[in-house]
């Protein structure tokens, strides 16, 4: 069955999209193979992935409003070899009030992915919009597995009390949601302000991992340009490095598995 992984935090810049696209491709250069969903409507990852989407028919947006859709049709292939993508439209920014009206409004990507034939895949990664919305809490309903992305920012420790508080009231819909922990991005290795991020998120979040750090590095927005990975546009780059070990990290942390390390059972 597949792992169902979302990238997620509130706050805008914090490469969610970026940390996605390039896990996405690390995981299927081993052979997984990868689907990703885009849930932002401003589409960035699927426009990253080198899909149309003045082409497209349907979308996530269809998706969660269409009841009779399921989610094979409206999967597409992207530029990264073993991927494939339920794309985004800017469509999906009037998806939240239209859900108001739809009954079990945060269970629709649930139930999405549980009618789904997700046995195609060995992963599943949501991407997450910069919001706490009804889109987020349905990504936060649906996932298994949570990993947020933080970059050395100010109001990057700030945003977080929301985010778990937020996180521990969607426990009540999803009871085994398993928090691994922050993924440090956008390190620039003698930032004083990362390095104070890092061991503040250690000593006041001891409960979480950190994931391998992702470095400061402008080919992330270069390889998104060409739309494809980091890892084909500059395979051995550090940062491309960086998002094979979070990969690998990953690959290490299934909590299906019983030899995970015990610091992954760790909850809100
Ligand atoms: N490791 C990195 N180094 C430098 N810039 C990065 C890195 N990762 C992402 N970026 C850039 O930061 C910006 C925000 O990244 P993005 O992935 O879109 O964040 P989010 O999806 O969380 O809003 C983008 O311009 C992206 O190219
Ligand atoms: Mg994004």
């Amino acid at each position: 069955m597949a792992r169902v992984i979302a990238f997620f935090n509130q706050k805008g810049g914090t490469a969610k999209t970026t940390s996605t696209l390039n896990v996405a491709a690390a995981l299927a250069e081993q052979r997984q193979r990868v689907l990703a969903i885009d849930m932002d409507p401003q589409a960035s990852l699927t426009m990253a992935t080198g899909v149309d989407i003045a082409q497209l028919e349907v979308s996530v947006y269809d998706l969660l409003l269409e009841d009779d859709l399921d989610l094979a049709s409206t999967v597409v292939p992207t530029s990264i070899p073993g991927v494939e993508l339920v794309p985004s439209h800017p469509d999906l920014a009037a998806a939240e009030l239209e859900l108001l009206n739809v009954l079990e409004r945060e269970r629709q990507l649930e139930h999405r992915l549980e009618h789904g034939d997700l046995s195609r895949w060995d992963y599943v990664l949501i991407d997450a919009p910069p919001a706490l919305n009804v889109l987020s809490i349905n990504i936060l309903v649906a996932a298994d597995e949570l990993v947020i992305p933080i970059e050395p920012h100010p109001l990057s420790l700030m945003v977080l009390r929301r985010l778990f508080e937020t996180i521990a009231r969607v426990r009540r819909l999803n009871p085994d949601l398993r928090v691994h922990g922050f993924l440090p991005t956008k390190v620039h290795h003698s930032s004083r302000l990362a390095a104070d991020m890092l061991s503040t998120l250690a000593e006041e979040f001891p409960q979480y991992t950190l994931l391998p750090v992702v470095p400061l590095s402008v080919k992330g927005a270069e390889s998104a340009a060409e739309r494809t990975s980091i890892l084909q546009y500059m395979p051995r780059s550090a940062i491309a490095e960086a998002y094979r070990d979070v990969g690998a990290w990953l690959a290490g942390h299934d909590p299906h598995l019983a030899t995970s390390s015990p610091e992954v059972s760790a909850h809100v």
